[in-house]
């Protein structure tokens, strides 16, 4: 079986113990920390900044993979490498000079994502996908959990699949929006290998038991294992 990684997304824990939800989910097996910055200019929501990074980052030693939805993108970035984070990614239309943030990025210490919108074409990654650590094909439009998965999404994530098999590199394929566990199967299938995943795991009954999460992260892992 291939390796998968489990980012369930900070967006739909609750707000109010933040710290708590983000150890829990990750003592009940959950890979990565997804962390979504939304700045209400490049998408219509707004959210956590590099404050809410660096109070998380003592809690846990998974990795904090910051989903940057702002425009401009540069300024922000060694902000968020101060304050812990060890992925971060960018869509290509927030940024002037896509080559130079993903070198801000790795100069900064961290692994560089470059993020597709459901309707943003491919070709982004034709001069750089050497260098990138990770590709983000978001499966809804970004600025929202709970939406629905676009199917489209799956023929992208084939595409990119092939690309990064092709170019002999360990970068890792995510997906981001609408995964559950009736379809994370059928996601993995088409070459995802990092999966998010906000309101199945966060979003999922809001009770306050803390074990809760071992059951729901166990149903996704459980999917995996029939790919
Ligand atoms: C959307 C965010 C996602 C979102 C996913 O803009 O990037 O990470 O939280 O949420 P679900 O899994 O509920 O679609
Ligand atoms: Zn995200």
């Amino acid at each position: 079986m291939a390796s998968y990684r489990i980012a369930p997304s900070i967006l739909s824990a609750n707000f109010a113990k933040l710290g708590e939800e983000v150890v829990n989910v990750i003592a009940a097996g959950a890979d990565i920390v997804h962390f979504d910055v939304m700045d209400n200019h490049y998408v219509p929501n707004l959210t956590i900044g590099p404050l809410v990074c660096e109070a998380l980052r003592p809690l846990t030693k998974a990795p904090i993979d910051v989903h940057l939805m702002v425009k401009p993108v540069d300024r922000i970035v060694p902000d968020f490498a101060k304050a812990g984070a060890n992925i971060i990614s960018f869509h290509p239309e927030a940024s002037e000079h896509i080559d130079r943030t993903i070198g801000l990025i790795k100069e900064s210490g961290c692994k560089a994502g470059l993020v597709f919108n459901p309707g943003t074409p491919l070709h982004y990654l034709d001069h750089v996908l050497d260098k990138l650590d990770l590709v983000l094909i978001m499966s809804v439009n970004p600025g929202f959990g709970g939406q629905k998965f676009i199917p489209e999404a799956l023929n992208k994530l084939r595409a990119v699949r092939k690309r990064i098999d092709d170019s002999g590199r360990d970068i890792w394929l995510e997906v981001d929006g609408g995964v559950k566990a009736d379809n994370i199967a059928e996601v993995a299938r088409a070459g995802a290998d990092t999966f998010v995943a906000g309101s199945a795991v966060y979003g999922a009954g809001k009770d306050t038991d803390p074990h809760r999460y071992d059951s729901i992260i166990g149903a996704l892992r459980a999917e995996l294992s029939k790919v």
